[in-house]
C-alpha cells in the first residue's frame, strides 16, 4: 500500500510545528484572539509523525487532542510561544520548522491585574492600546547557528493571495510559504478544508481544495521529497 511504502520516509528527521491561535490577555477574564482552530497544524504534526519524523508541536489554546507520537508543549500568548519554540530549537536542532500558528500580531499594551469594570451604564470604554508581538517565523528564519535547514511559514490572506505571500516569503526570510485565502466567503479559518498555494523561492504550486488532513499528508510527502533530494 501507498501508506506502507511511505512509512519511515522521514525517520531521523526532526520537525518543530507551531499551531493554533494565541490568546493575549487584557485582564484576568478577557483576551484578544483570532478564529484559528489549530486543525491544520495538528494534522501536519500527525502526518509528519506518520512518516517517522520526530515532531515537537508548540500549540496555542485549541482544545484539540494531541496527535499520537508527537511531543506537545502548550502556551497561551505569542511571547510564550516564542520562548517555547526558541528553547526547543536550541535544545533540539530541528531539521525543519513549520509555523502554522495564527499568532496575534499585537497584544494589549497593559494587562490589567483586575477585571476592567464599567462604572456606569453609558460608560465609554478606554481606548485599547496595542503593542507588537514578536514574529516567531522571522526569528526562526534568522536564527544562528541553529536555524533549521528548512523554515516554512503559512500565510493567511484575504486578498491578492499570491502577491502577498510572495512578499511575505521575502520579508520573513523563510524558505517556503503555504498561502491560503481566509477571506470572507472562504470557510478556511476554523473550517474542515483548505486550499493552498505552495510557494518556494522559484516555484508556485496551486493545490486543489482538500481536507486539512489531506493538505497535511501532501505537505508531509513534499517535505519528505525535499529531504530525500537535499540529502
Ligand atoms: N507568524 C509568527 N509570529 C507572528 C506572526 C506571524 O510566527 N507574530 C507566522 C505565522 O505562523 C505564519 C506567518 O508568520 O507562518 C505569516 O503569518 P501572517 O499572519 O499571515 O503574516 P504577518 O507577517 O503577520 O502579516 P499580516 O498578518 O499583516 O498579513
Ligand atoms: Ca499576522
Amino acid at each position: 500500500r501507498q501508506q506502507a511504502r511511505q512509512a519511515g520516509r522521514l525517520a531521523g528527521k526532526s520537525f518543530l510545528v507551531t499551531a493554533g491561535p494565541t490568546h493575549e490577555p487584557l485582564d484576568p477574564v478577557r483576551y484578544l484572539a483570532n478564529r484559528s482552530s489549530g486543525r491544520q497544524g495538528y494534522a501536519l504534526a500527525e502526518s509528519l509523525a506518520d512518516l517517522g519524523a520526530d515532531v515537537t508541536l508548540v500549540s496555542g489554546p485549541t482544545g484539540l487532542r494531541a496527535p499520537a507520537g508527537v511531543t506537545v508543549s502548550f502556551c497561551e500568548t505569542a511571547r510564550q510561544m516564542r520562548d517555547l519554540a526558541l528553547n526547543a530549537v536550541q535544545a533540539h536542532r530541528f531539521d525543519a520548522a513549520i509555523c502554522t500558528a495564527a499568532v496575534a500580531d499585537w497584544r494589549p499594551a497593559v494587562m490589567q491585574d483586575q477585571k476592567i469594570k464599567k462604572t456606569g451604564r453609558d460608560d465609554q470604554p478606554a481606548p485599547l492600546a496595542l503593542i507588537p508581538n514578536p514574529d516567531i517565523l522571522a526569528e526562526l528564519s534568522e536564527l544562528s547557528p541553529f536555524r533549521p535547514s528548512l523554515v516554512v511559514g503559512f500565510a493567511a490572506e484575504t486578498e491578492k493571495v499570491e502577491a502577498h505571500a510572495r512578499a511575505k516569503l521575502e520579508r520573513k526570510g523563510c524558505n517556503w510559504i503555504v498561502a491560503n485565502d481566509v477571506g470572507a466567503g472562504s470557510d478556511v479559518m476554523g473550517g474542515p478544508d483548505n486550499q493552498v498555494i505552495l510557494m518556494t523561492q522559484d516555484t508556485v504550486e496551486h493545490w486543489p481544495r482538500l481536507s486539512k488532513e489531506e493538505v497535511a499528508r501532501r505537505l508531509a510527502m513534499t517535505l519528505a521529497d525535499w529531504f530525500s533530494k537535499a540529502n
